[in-house]
């Protein structure tokens, strides 16, 4: 197996970067700031305690649709401005990894029109934002069942994985044909291969080797997931990534969510104390 750090260590390690200083005293995010609100609040955030990871949920545009008695996919549309936005205040605050649930295995139960509205949509973001995209350096990964998409849809994303595949700044990782159940079933196989290939001992497989064979192999598992509506369930997301991840949950539908709303998030996450399983604090380092 490719040396990967074992389980405690990666939970010991600081997830949050330390990338957010600049020359001057103040950290580099503060001058992105768009009003006094922002700027209110980024002043409040500790710039080596940006979470490395952020998942998000993006709950609530057909709600936000129907209470202005539109069709579902305005609010989807509406929901792709968003993404835009979002992804720039996570660049802006340089966070690593942002995984966006775009659209789940359980998704194609939706009616025909929504889910083809869905996948055009996923094109068209694609299409638009590919430029913006690389000259902010950013790379795209993809988990999830890729493959079933309509080939209008993945043929665009590979291109666009393709095109950004050099880039060395941000990953976003998009979620598609995605569902956790699915991808531990997929990473059982894949495992069982191994064994009954001869290259894997039973005894071999631990915590630690086991992301190794999932979906997102290589990437950190989350600090934190948001997720928007209001709903108070992981819908199948990330079901052995988010073990020891922050959660919170914000009633705003997905089209209102906003750069200050986000930011806020973050300042909440940075107040939580996260023991992954332990005590916390010094105390912590006083057991054996
Ligand atoms: C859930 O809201 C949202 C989705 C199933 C799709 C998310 C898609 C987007 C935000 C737009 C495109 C995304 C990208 C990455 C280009 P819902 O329809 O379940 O809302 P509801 O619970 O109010 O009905």
């Amino acid at each position: 197996m490719p040396g990967r750090k074992s389980e405690y260590r990666r939970r010991k390690q600081k997830p949050e970067g330390n990338r957010n200083t600049s020359s001057a005293a103040e950290p580099a995010f503060l001058a992105k700031a768009r009003s006094d609100g922002e700027r209110e609040i980024l002043s409040r955030l500790d710039p080596n305690r940006i979470p490395r990871h952020v998942a998000i949920i993006m709950d609530g545009n057909g709600r936000w649709a129907r209470r202005r008695r539109l069709p579902r996919l305005f609010g989807h549309r509406q929901g792709m401005e968003t993404v835009r936005e979002i992804l720039k205040a996570a660049r802006d605050l340089d966070i690593e990894y942002v995984t966006l649930y775009a659209f789940s295995a359980e998704n194609w139960h939706r009616p025909r029109k929504e889910v083809s509205g869905l996948m055009h949509l996923l094109k068209e973001y694609l299409r638009k934002e590919v430029d913006e995209l690389d000259e902010s350096n950013v790379k795209m990964l993809t988990i999830g069942t890729i493959d079933k998409l309509p080939a209008y849809a993945r043929t665009e994303l590979i291109r666009v994985r393709e095109r950004l595949k050099k880039n060395t700044g941000q990953k976003l990782v998009l979620a598609l044909n995605y569902g956790g159940r699915d991808e531990i079933v997929k990473m059982t196989r894949r495992i069982a291969s191994e064994v009954a290939r001869g290259k894997l001992k039973p005894s071999r497989i631990t915590e630690d080797i086991l992301p190794d064979y999932l979906d997102t192999a290589g990437i950190p598992d989350p600090d934190l997931m948001i997720r928007t509506s209001g709903e108070m369930r992981l819908s199948n997301f990330l079901l052995w990534q988010l073990a020891y991840a922050e959660l919170i949950i914000t009633d705003t539908l997905w089209p209102d969510y906003s750069r200050l709303e986000f930011f806020i998030a973050i300042a909440e996450y940075q107040r939580r104390e996260r023991r992954f399983g332990g005590i916390g604090g010094d105390e912590d380092k006083e057991r054996p």
